[in-house]
């Protein structure tokens, strides 16, 4: 089921263990974001940490991409960085026309305002605002008429189908409201890529199918380009490109469309993952049903 995160990624196989998940592609408009050769070291402790060395990645325009991999494995620290959140020690990102390396602190806020929409996995709402307060945050931070933000926030809430939670505090909320809520926030400044750190992970089954079917409807009228960190691999079939973390380098994973019951990969043993239910999409009130798997 799409809300069990219990699926064991750490014996996932891969379709080519020996090739990394994203060499460069020189020259090409459609590619959005481009990692070269990251490297990423914490130093706290007596040993240095070294998460990835020689990592690269191209995610093109439009696609939406699931990355998977054990706790641990970097997940969160690679958005991070994909976000200029965080610096890498070596190596670099490039998002559109953007070298992420080159920004100062402000311009990395403001690139981050501009092009890139997050959710968190614990999604940071500010619980004494209302959800309409929260979802026009982003607009008021870089100086919009309260107006307009305020507009704009309204027709996002509308979007994620919590038109009639506009004006409840975002503490009052339940997880999957929240989650919502979130989601808006991240699109109400029309960015051009969304990261999502697994968000779906605290909610249960059904709860987290209506959530993924939020946001992939998302992903597609508002022309996103989207990756998405999760530990469910029924939300990483419905991805158009799944990539493991394993060890400090991306590798490709080519997930099978399953039938009702028993889910296998393609090129592989098929014996790792837990077997589970199709997705089934649920719409919200102002959303759109998206069918059966
Ligand atoms: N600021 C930091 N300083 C030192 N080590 C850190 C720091 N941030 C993360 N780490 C370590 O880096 C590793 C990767 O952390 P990260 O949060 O990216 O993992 P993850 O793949 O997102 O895991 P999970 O699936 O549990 O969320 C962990 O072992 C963590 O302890
Ligand atoms: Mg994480």
């Amino acid at each position: 089921m799409v809300g069990d995160s219990s699926t064991d990624v750490e014996h996932l196989p891969v379709a080519n263990d020996t090739e990394d998940a994203g060499t460069p592609v020189d020259g090409d408009d459609h590619v959005l974001l481009r990692v070269e050769n990251l490297r990423k070291e914490y130093r706290s402790g007596s040993q240095p940490l070294v998460l990835f060395d020689g990592l690269s990645m191209t995610v093109r325009q439009g696609e939406m991409v699931a990355i998977v991999g054990e706790s641990g494995a970097g997940k969160s620290t690679l958005l991070h960085l994909l976000a200029a959140l965080d610096r890498p020690s070596a190596g670099d990102v490039y998002c559109a026309s953007t070298w992420l390396g080159k920004l100062t602190a402000g311009q990395a806020a403001t690139f981050r305002n501009r092009e890139i929409g997050y959710v968190w996995q614990l999604h940071y709402l500010l619980p004494e605002f209302t959800a309409l307060e929260n979802v026009a945050m982003p607009l008021l931070a870089r100086e919009e008429a309260k107006t307009t933000a305020f507009a704009k926030a309204r027709e996002l809430l509308g979007e994620v189908g919590l038109k009639d939670r506009t004006h409840h505090l975002a503490g009052e909320l339940s997880g999957g409201e929240q989650q919502r809520v979130s989601l808006a926030r991240a699109l109400v400044t029309q960015p051009r890529l969304l990261l999502a750190d697994e968000p779906t992970g605290n909610l249960d089954n059904r709860t987290a199918e209506a959530v993924f079917g939020l946001l992939e409807r998302l992903h597609t009228t508002h022309r996103l380009t989207s990756i998405l960190v999760t530990h469910n691999m029924e939300i990483a079939r419905c991805c158009g490109r799944t990539l493991r973390l394993h060890e400090g380098r991306l590798h490709e994973v080519r997930l099978q469309a399953r039938g009702p019951e028993v889910a296998s990969f393609e090129g592989s043993t098929a014996t790792s993952e837990t077997p589970g239910h199709p997705i089934v999409r649920t719409a919200f009130p102002g959303g759109s049903t998206t069918g059966t798997a």
